[in-house]
């Protein structure tokens, strides 16, 4: 059970993730055990195991033989992209790339002083870093992919991430922990907005009778996968003491101001 305090700071996140496809919400008060399968890290909650079930029986049911879907004789009709929803979704992983990028840098920046005065905590912090290189790997390819330009301020991200991990460890680990619950409570909620705007927008073309297609559902997944898994950091800081940083309402808005503004010129430039 999260204290009281942890659900006033990310509220929206929560709100927000279980009505784009999480059952964030309504595990947080039964956690189940589970392990990483990548570093066998097993404290986690069982919510995005819950939200990708939830996800799949949302998407997985059988399709009848008959269904115009599988017919041999019907090819998708995709309806194709204006320019306006295509600059949202290269704007979109511009700045997932940004964020991630970020967020590896933090945890690589964390680690090594945290972890040397708490060495308990290093398989969360390495649990954390590797799910975020994921992140960065994935937005990587899809960048690459859809040949979407990256952000023309890769350096300064870098060294601002950097410096903002290292500053907030040797403030000691519940302001490395604040840290954690400040970023990835905006980071959630920006997750969040951009599943909203992708069902909206696929949403309108299903009214039309159009298919939405395998690379934009494969992406509204991928952004709901991840965006549980930040969740999932959020929820680990918070139990790590991040509200006993001191002054942790200084520290924490300090943090999320400077990652919407980060977000907003990472959308643009
Ligand atoms: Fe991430
Ligand atoms: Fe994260």
């Amino acid at each position: 059970m999260l204290p009281l305090a942890s659900r006033t700071l990310s509220q929206s996140a929560r709100r927000a993730a279980t009505s784009t496809g999480s059952s964030s919400v309504t595990l947080s008060s039964s956690l189940i055990a589970r392990a990483c399968p990548s570093c066998g890290f097993s404290t986690a909650p069982a919510r995005r195991l819950a939200a990708v079930i939830s996800d799949s029986n949302k998407q997985g049911k059988p399709v009848p033989a008959n269904s115009p879907s599988v017919s041999s004789e019907k090819k998708p009709k995709l309806k194709p992209l204006t320019p306006e929803q295509r600059e949202f979704l290269s704007s979109a992983l511009r700045v997932n790339q940004t964020g991630e990028l970020a967020a590896t840098l933090i945890y690589a920046a964390q680690t090594p002083v945290v972890v040397r005065q708490h060495p308990h905590l290093r398989p969360l912090m390495k649990h954390m870093h590797d799910q975020e290189v994921g992140h960065l790997q994935t937005f990587n390819k899809l960048i690459a992919k859809h040949r979407v330009r990256p952000t023309a301020l890769y350096p300064v991200w870098s060294a601002l991430a950097t410096g903002l991990g290292w500053g907030t460890a040797i403030m000691g680990r519940e302001a490395a922990m604040a840290c954690t619950e400040a970023v990835e409570t905006e980071i959630g909620t920006h997750y969040n907005s951009q599943i909203r705007e992708l069902l909206e927008m696929t949403g309108a073309w299903k009214e039309e009778g159009y298919d939405v297609g395998p690379e934009l559902s494969e992406l509204i997944s991928t952004l709901r996968r991840i965006r549980d898994e930040e969740l999932e950091h959020l929820d680990y800081a918070v139990e790590h003491d991040a509200q006993k940083a001191e002054p942790h309402w200084l520290l924490t808005n300090v943090i999320r101001l400077g990652c919407r503004s980060a977000i907003w010129v990472s959308e643009r430039v």
